[in-house]
C-alpha cells in the first residue's frame, strides 16, 4: 500500500454569465429571493450548439496538467464524475482523446453532487492498491442543459462549470488522503432526479422508448436530508481518523447553498472563516462545485502546506459522503 496526494488543480467555466436580474426576466423571481435564501448571485451558462461538458473538463485537465508541466501521456486513468454527458455511454473518452491522454484508461462516474468525492475516494484505491501512478479525477456538470428554464423553483440553483484534480502516488508519509465516509439512500432518489419518462410503445414488439425529463426536486426535504446527514457523515470520518473538529483548517462542502454550508459547520462548531465558498458566482455546479472551489481557494493562497481539509458532497441518489484531506503540496 502507497500514498495519495493531490498534485494540482484546474478549472473552467463557460464565459456566459447569467445574473439573478436576468433570471428575474424569465420567472417571477427577485435578486433579494435568490440571494436571501441561497447565496447565489449569479452563474455561468454554456452556449453553443456545438459545446459540451467534454470542452469544460478538457479546459480544466489542460490548466492541472500545465501547473506541473506533466504529460498527458503520463496520466494512467480518467475519472470524469458527471451527470450531463454528451454521449450516454460516457464523456470520459472523449476527454482522453481530446487532452491526448492516449495511454490512460478513462471512464465516466455518475452520482450527481456527490461525483467529486466519490471520483476522488475511487482514484485513492486504485494508487493506494498499486495499480496506477497518475489519476486525473474531473468533476464536470452543464445542468443547464436539463434544467426547466421556466420552473423558478429550480432553475435558480445550477450553473455550469468543470474542475480537475491530478492524483499522484506517493509516500505513505507523504499521503494526503487521510479518510472517507460514503452513504446512498436510494429511497428517496425521487427527491432529486432527471427521470427517464417512457411515451410511445413499439406496436410490434411492445418496447417503451421515451426521453430524459427535466431536474425535478423537492426543495424543501433536499434541504431537511443536507442539513441532518452531511455534518454526521463528517463526524463519522473525522472520529475514525482521531482527528477533533478544532484540528480542521478548511471545511469544503458541495456549493448547494449558503445557508446549508453555514448550518452544517454550525453543528460542527466549525468558524465561519474556515468555510471555502463561490457560490455566489457559480450558483450549484454539482460534481464541478468542490474542484472549482478548492482550485480558487489554491490560487489564492488560502490554503497551506498541511493544512486538513474536510470535503462533503451530497445531493442526488441520494448519496452523500466525506474524504478528509491533508495537503501536501
Ligand atoms: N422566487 C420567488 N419565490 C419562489 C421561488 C423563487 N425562485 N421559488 C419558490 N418560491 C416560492 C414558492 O412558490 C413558495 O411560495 P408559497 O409559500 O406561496 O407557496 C415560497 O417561495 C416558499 O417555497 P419553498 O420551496 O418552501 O422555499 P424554500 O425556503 O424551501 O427555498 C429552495 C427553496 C430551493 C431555495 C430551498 O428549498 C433549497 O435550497 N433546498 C435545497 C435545494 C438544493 O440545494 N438542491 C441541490 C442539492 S445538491
Amino acid at each position: 500500500m502507497q500514498g495519495a496526494r493531490i498534485l494540482a488543480t484546474g478549472s473552467a467555466v463557460p464565459e456566459l454569465c447569467v445574473n439573478n436580474f436576468k433570471i428575474s426576466e424569465m420567472v417571477e423571481t427577485s435578486d433579494d429571493w435568490i440571494v436571501t435564501r441561497t447565496g447565489i448571485k449569479e452563474r455561468r451558462v454554456l452556449t453553443g450548439i456545438d459545446k459540451s461538458v467534454v470542452d469544460l473538463a478538457c479546459l480544466a485537465s489542460i490548466k492541472a496538467l500545465d501547473k506541473v508541466s506533466m504529460s498527458p501521456l503520463d496520466i494512467d486513468l480518467i475519472i470524469l464524475a458527471t451527470s450531463s454527458p454528451n454521449d450516454l455511454f460516457g464523456s470520459a473518452s472523449q476527454v482522453q482523446a481530446q487532452i491526448g491522454a492516449n495511454k490512460a484508461v478513462a471512464f465516466d462516474l455518475t452520482a450527481a453532487c456527490s461525483g467529486f468525492v466519490l471520483a476522488v475516494v475511487t482514484a485513492a484505491q486504485f494508487i493506494e492498491n498499486g495499480s496506477y501512478k497518475n489519476v486525473l479525477v474531473i468533476g464536470a456538470d452543464v445542468l443547464s442543459k436539463w434544467t426547466n428554464w421556466l420552473d423558478r423553483s429550480t432553475c435558480i440553483l445550477f450553473g455550469d462549470g468543470a474542475g480537475a484534480v491530478i492524483i499522484q502516488a506517493c509516500s505513505k508519509d507523504d499521503n494526503g488522503i487521510l479518510g472517507f465516509q460514503l452513504n446512498t439512500d436510494g429511497e428517496k432518489s425521487d427527491q432529486l432526479s432527471i427521470p427517464y419518462r417512457n411515451k410511445a410503445k413499439n406496436k410490434t414488439i411492445s418496447i417503451c422508448q421515451g426521453e430524459f425529463d427535466f431536474i425535478q426536486m423537492n426543495g424543501r426535504e433536499v434541504y431537511k436530508f443536507a442539513v441532518s446527514k452531511v455534518p454526521l457523515s463528517i463526524f463519522k470520518c473525522l472520529q475514525s481518523l482521531c482527528i477533533s473538529t478544532e484540528d480542521v483548517s478548511w471545511l469544503l462542502l458541495h456549493q448547494a447553498n449558503e445557508r446549508i454550508i453555514h448550518a452544517v459547520a454550525e453543528r460542527l462548531s466549525i468558524h465561519s472563516s474556515k468555510l471555502i465558498s463561490n457560490l455566489h458566482k457559480y450558483g450549484n455546479t454539482s460534481a464541478a462545485s468542490i474542484p472549482l472551489a478548492l482550485d480558487e481557494a489554491l490560487s489564492s493562497n488560502k490554503i497551506k502546506y498541511n493544512d486538513l481539509i474536510v470535503i462533503s458532497g451530497f445531493g442526488a441518489g441520494l448519496t452523500w459522503g466525506t474524504v478528509v484531506i491533508q495537503w501536501k503540496c
